[in-house]
């Protein structure tokens, strides 16, 4: 066997790879709960699984690589041209494409830290350079610092809002003033992966902003709120060229059959939507209040998660956790965030938060 190996692209040396939430322990043990990964904790909406089924049978076609019902289907729902729309594996699949169409070496991609940690690895597998802006001491986006680190070389802007891991939304005032900042050449990209759990009226939505603004492109996702994170579909809405560079930069087939006659039938399904978002809210809010009436800082979350800033106890409390039959997600050093997932779920993490409280 030959002692050289093929030669790989230098930036890809020293990036990590895609952390995924931690799975609930499967077999004989306590019940375990995933809250690790920001999912619905519902079964698929009705009309889902008749709409799969009948996709799975045609399986041996590849699918309709230009999303027909789906896309039809979404620019009818938020008025927008056909021609503004482009969709993709999972919104993340989609981050990644708007990187590769607007960065590369010596280009800047900037973001707030910490944020969603797929934004480092998509900029740094472009060859691009990071930029990243801490949040404020209250967890939010500091949206004017963001504003006086943009350059020449300032390719690309990703605002996520809600941000994960925090759950902290910039409401419209802030992000209008910053959006006057960045010059019209420099693509900012609102991440809205958890708008369905928006409660704030100050939180504009992002497609409202896109429509006065060539330069913004909305991210939204099929994943969180319609509960179809293992079919892997999301979408950009976003002017001319940027939609058409997501065309160009679209694997072929990227997204299945069954994704998009699931995306459909969920998008159809807006009652039930609604209804599971709904409760999913009220479980937050009471999440949230029970944390706080235990002493815990608790950052407004829009999101359908928790963060709590544990600084060096993050990994001993995401164990503790662990133990008490609930999997939440470390950022070591950091915080853990947790989702909102079943009644349950969440009561068994209240109880261990308390428990934890007493000895912090
Ligand atoms: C802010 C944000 N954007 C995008 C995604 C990606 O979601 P998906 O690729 O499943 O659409 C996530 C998932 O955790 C996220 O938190």
């Amino acid at each position: 066997m030959s002692e050289t190996s093929p030669k790989l692209r230098a930036e890809l040396e020293g990036i990590p790879t895609y952390k995924p939430g931690k799975p609930a322990a499967a077999g004989d043990g306590p019940v375990a709960y995933k809250l690790s990964s920001n999912e619905n904790p519902y079964p698929p909406l009705p009309g889902v699984l008749e709409s799969v089924g009948a996709a799975a049978g045609a399986f041996n076609r590849y699918p309709d690589m230009a999303c027909t019902g789906l896309m039809n289907e979404l620019a009818d729902r938020f008025g927008v041209p056909l021609t503004h729309l482009a969709t993709g594996t999972g919104s993340v699949g989609v981050a990644q494409q708007l990187v590769q169409a607007t960065s590369g070496p010596g280009d800047e991609v900037m973001y707030a830290w910490r944020s969603f940690e797929a934004y480092p690895i998509i900029t740094r597998i472009s060859g691009a350079t990071p930029v990243q802006v801490p949040l404020t001491p209250g967890d939010v986006h500091d949206l004017d610092a963001m504003a006086d680190a943009l350059t020449d070389r300032t390719r690309l802007v990703f605002v996520c809002n809600p941000n994960n891991p925090t759950g902290t939304a910039v409401r419209r005032a802030e992000l209008e003033r910053f959006l006057d900042r960045v010059p019209g050449d420099v693509l900012v990209v609102l991440d809205e992966a958890y708008k369905e759990f928006v409660r704030d009226v100050e939180v504009p939505d992002g497609v409202e902003l896109y429509r006065e603004r060539p330069n913004v492109c909305v991210l939204r996702t099929f994943s969180k709120a319609y509960g179809l994170a293992g079919l892997r579909v999301g979408f950009a809405i976003a002017h001319e060229p940027v939609a058409a560079a997501l065309r160009k930069t679209a694997v072929p087939f990227g997204v299945s059959q069954l994704a998009q006659d699931a995306a459909v039938a969920s998008l159809r399904a807006e009652d039930a939507l609604l209804g599971r978002v709904g409760s999913l809210v009220c479980e937050r809010t009471r999440v949230v209040d029970t944390l706080r009436g235990q002493g815990w800082t608790v950052p407004d979350t829009q999101a359908n998660f928790v963060w709590l800033r544990l600084g060096e106890r993050t990994v001993d409390f995401a164990a503790v956790c662990e133990q008490a039959g609930v999997v939440v997600r470390p950022f070591a050093g950091e915080g853990v965030r947790v989702t909102v997932g079943e009644t349950e779920a969440n009561d068994i993490f209240l109880k261990t938060a308390e428990g934890f409280r007493k000895e912090f």
